[in-house]
């Protein structure tokens, strides 16, 4: 390894002779009589260290290491004052003004020689941790970058297995052909509007996630797999025994997603496609089911998706139904206001239906 460098300046010829004599033999030593000459010599090189007097003419030893710590190419270099000014004073100055040690002349060879190597392997060692922090910082932002990677590999597959299950619900329901993908984009309309009015008060409480609500809506027939075929095939009226067995969808969906719970270490989406799935069929009145819950008991998320899922039933072709206009299903739902559906979400409903209408699969 080669030695390593000291620029020693000084106005004074014997204690740069003296300077030099004490270091050269473990360091390769520059002596410069004064700033100007310090300034040119680091044009051509850079030394890992330098001691600087601070009585000179022209420019003392303060100015010097001013200049040295203004500019980006010096300002690492560590300075020691080595200058007859030995006052209190004049040694707290120095290393103010960012000098790592001040040194009085004059000096012993072996004292200089020891203080000037501790602050070389000080150096080194700010230079490693300097290095190993930039390495742990990019390694940092590597890994992130592969996390990022992942996170996206695992939402997409888990889009599409959910894509998947919710299209196994709606292949084996004939009836209910594009409603898991019109009931997600009712439900983003009508969360936005709440999110702009009032009611997003008791949204914002709970904390919800839109954008995870929205996709965990895909779920919220998921218990129909477990509806045998006759009755969800069933074109004709169903029968009121039919209509029980339809009705275990809701409690069928929760406890499919509970044992995705299980496995899965995804809590939050799960919890919201559980809570979508067990209450989409309460109403405000306390007459729906699984559980008659009423009001503010059924969670928000269940009153929002009760209106959208009905909104589709109602616009939607069924073997035994024809589709309800816009402004006839409209009213309809806007009717159930305070029995069937929450009453501030009607509010809201009737104010941004025009955009259902918009919406077609
Ligand atoms: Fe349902």
């Amino acid at each position: 390894m080669a030695a390593e460098t000291i620029i020693l300046v000084d106005d004074n010829i014997a204690t740069l002779k003296a300077g030099k004599a004490a270091l050269q033999e473990k360091y390769s030593v520059i002596t410069v009589p004064g700033a100007e000459k310090l300034f040119e010599a680091l044009k051509q090189t850079t030394p890992q260290l330098i001691l600087l007097d601070v009585d000179m003419p022209d420019t003392d030893g303060y100015e010097t290491i001013r200049r040295l710590k203004s500019s980006v190419k010096t300002e690492q270099i560590p300075v020691i004052f080595l200058t007859g000014k030995s006052d209190p004073a004049s040694e707290l100055e120095g290393l103010r003004l960012g000098a790592v040690d001040y040194i009085a002349k004059p000096f012993l060879p072996e004292l200089l020689n020891k203080r000037v190597e501790i602050h070389l392997t000080l150096e080194f060692q700010r230079r490693q941790i300097l290095e190993q922090n930039k390495k742990m910082r990019s390694f940092n932002a590597t890994l992130q970058e592969k996390v990022e990677e992942k996170t996206k590999d695992i939402r997409s597959l888990q889009t599409a297995i959910l894509q998947t299950m919710a299209d196994l619900v709606e292949r084996r329901d004939v009836d209910t052909g594009g409603h898991i993908v019109r009931t997600q984009r009712y439900l983003r309309i009508l969360l936005s509007a709440i999110v702009a009015e009032a009611s997003y008060v008791e949204f914002a409480d709970m904390g919800w996630d839109i954008d995870l609500l929205v996709r965990s809506s895909q779920l919220h027939d998921v218990g129909k797999i477990a509806v045998s075929d006759l009755v969800l095939k069933k074109t004709g009226k169903l029968t009121d025994e039919e209509f029980t067995e339809m009705r275990k969808h809701s409690l069928q969906g929760k406890e499919i997603i509970e044992h995705m719970m299980e496995i899965s270490t995804d809590k939050d989406f799960l919890n919201y496609a559980k809570i979508l799935a067990e209450t989409h069929h309460e109403k405000w009145n306390g007459s729906g089911y699984p559980y008659g819950l009423k009001g503010k008991d059924i969670p928000l998320p269940g009153r929002l998706l009760a209106i959208v899922d009905v909104y589709d039933a109602l616009v939607s072709e069924r073997p035994y139904k024809k589709p309800f206009t816009h402004e006839e299903a409209v009213k309809i739902i806007v009717d159930g206001k305070g029995t069937h559906f929450d009453p501030d979400l009607i509010d809201v409903f009737e104010r941004i239906s025009g955009e259902f209408a918009a919406v077609s699969v």
